[in-house]
């Protein structure tokens, strides 16, 4: 499947990195509990073009190297063919001056895809990546996101290829991290109250039912045809505490049989960060920009493989103007899951 982030894609997404830094204690937590060795490799799966990370690998590298001034640390930032990965291996790079002098790395391949040798990862880490699914699972014909569209029988079918590609991404971390190492998974949930990213329970509007309307309004307009508007979907599923937890409290997953087990887990609440900053300054302006560009940011390429640039062009110059237009009725708030993991000898 392709996805590909605009480019610029640290500069549009704020939000992300705060999500990022929201994690930062846990990411901590999980090299202290590395136990000595030679060397380590540390591996950020989905990590675009790597400007919202560098803060925190900053961190993990200094603490790491404190904790164990001898060992070898290498570093690699995973993302698609299709990523800027000129850029990753830039934001990687400013990496290597620190003290630890890591070795930096760039794996420019799916995360659906085994990433380095069995048993070689001491402390994996994605955020805000792992929402995506690896294939369509069928039609869904009356919405643009699965979760906000009421449609049960897809649901159900997003729901199952949600959980066949868990199992699988915990299936190939369990395999690559060694005994001992620590996964760290930052992900984009569904809350126990059924809130997710553009859904914060009617306090504004619904990002993804707002995306639908337009795209629904280019369909009545003829400005893209019926089929074109059936295959607009936004590909990601949004999992609840429970399913992002099933693989390791299933003993019989593969994840689980490899020695994968749950740590610990949290949901995180992220405030928009350009509605906090409109409230602050009412630069409506900016405010229509920013927020369109971040949704732009991870929207983009379903209208484009559906429909073509222009028409995509059309949903944001439109998403700008409802933004503009009702400020005060959006926000794009994160709701996040964050699961701790180590791997032990199975
Ligand atoms: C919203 S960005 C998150 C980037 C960064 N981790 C952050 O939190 O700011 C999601 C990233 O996941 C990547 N991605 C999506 N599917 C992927 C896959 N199958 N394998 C590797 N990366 C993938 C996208 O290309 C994109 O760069």
């Amino acid at each position: 499947m392709a996805i590909a982030m605009t480019t610029g894609y640290s500069a549009q997404t704020e939000g992300a990195l705060l999500c990022i830094d929201a994690a930062s204690d846990w990411a901590l937590t999980c090299v202290d509990q590395l136990a000595a060795s030679d060397s380590h490799v540390l591996i950020d799966y989905g990590a675009a073009d790597g400007g919202t990370a560098v803060g925190l690998w900053s961190k993990v590298l200094d603490r790491l190297h404190a904790n164990q001034p001898q060992a070898h640390l290498t570093l690699i930032g995973n993302d698609l063919p299709s990523n800027d990965n000129v850029a990753l291996a830039e934001n990687l790079a400013q990496q290597i001056p620190r003290k630890a002098k890591p070795t930096v790395l760039v794996s420019a391949r799916s995360f659906y895809e085994p990433s380095v040798a069995p048993g070689t990862v001491s402390f994996g880490f994605s955020a805000t990546a792992m929402h995506w699914l690896s294939q369509s699972p069928g039609p869904l014909n009356s919405h643009t996101h699965v979760l906000a569209s009421g449609d049960a029988d897809a649901l159900e079918r997003f729901t199952t290829q949600a959980m066949k590609d868990w199992n699988y991404i915990l299936e190939l971390r369990s395999r690559e991290l060694k005994v001992g190492g620590r996964l760290l998974t930052v992900n984009l949930s569904r809350d126990n109250d059924g809130l997710y990213l553009g859904h914060n329970g009617g306090k504004t509007r619904n990002v993804h039912d707002q995306l639908h309307q337009i795209w629904r309004r280019l369909a009545d307009e003829g400005v893209i045809s019926e089929e074109q508007y059936q295959q607009g979907t936004v590909l990601n599923f949004y999992k609840s505490p429970e399913e992002f937890m099933a693989p390791l409290k299933d003993d019989t997953s593969a994840a689980y049989r490899n020695g994968l087990r749950l740590v610990d887990e949290r949901t995180v609440y992220v405030t928009c960060p350009y509605r906090r900053r409109w409230n602050e300054n009412g630069d409506t302006a900016a405010f229509a920009d920013g927020l369109m560009a971040t949704i732009r940011s991870w929207s983009r390429h379903s209208f484009v493989s559906a429909a073509g640039e222009a028409a995509a062009d059309r949903v944001y110059d439109e998403l700008r103007q409802r933004i503009a237009d009702a400020p005060s009725e959006w926000s794009l708030d994160y709701v996040e899951h964050h699961q701790m993991m180590e791997k032990v000898a199975s």
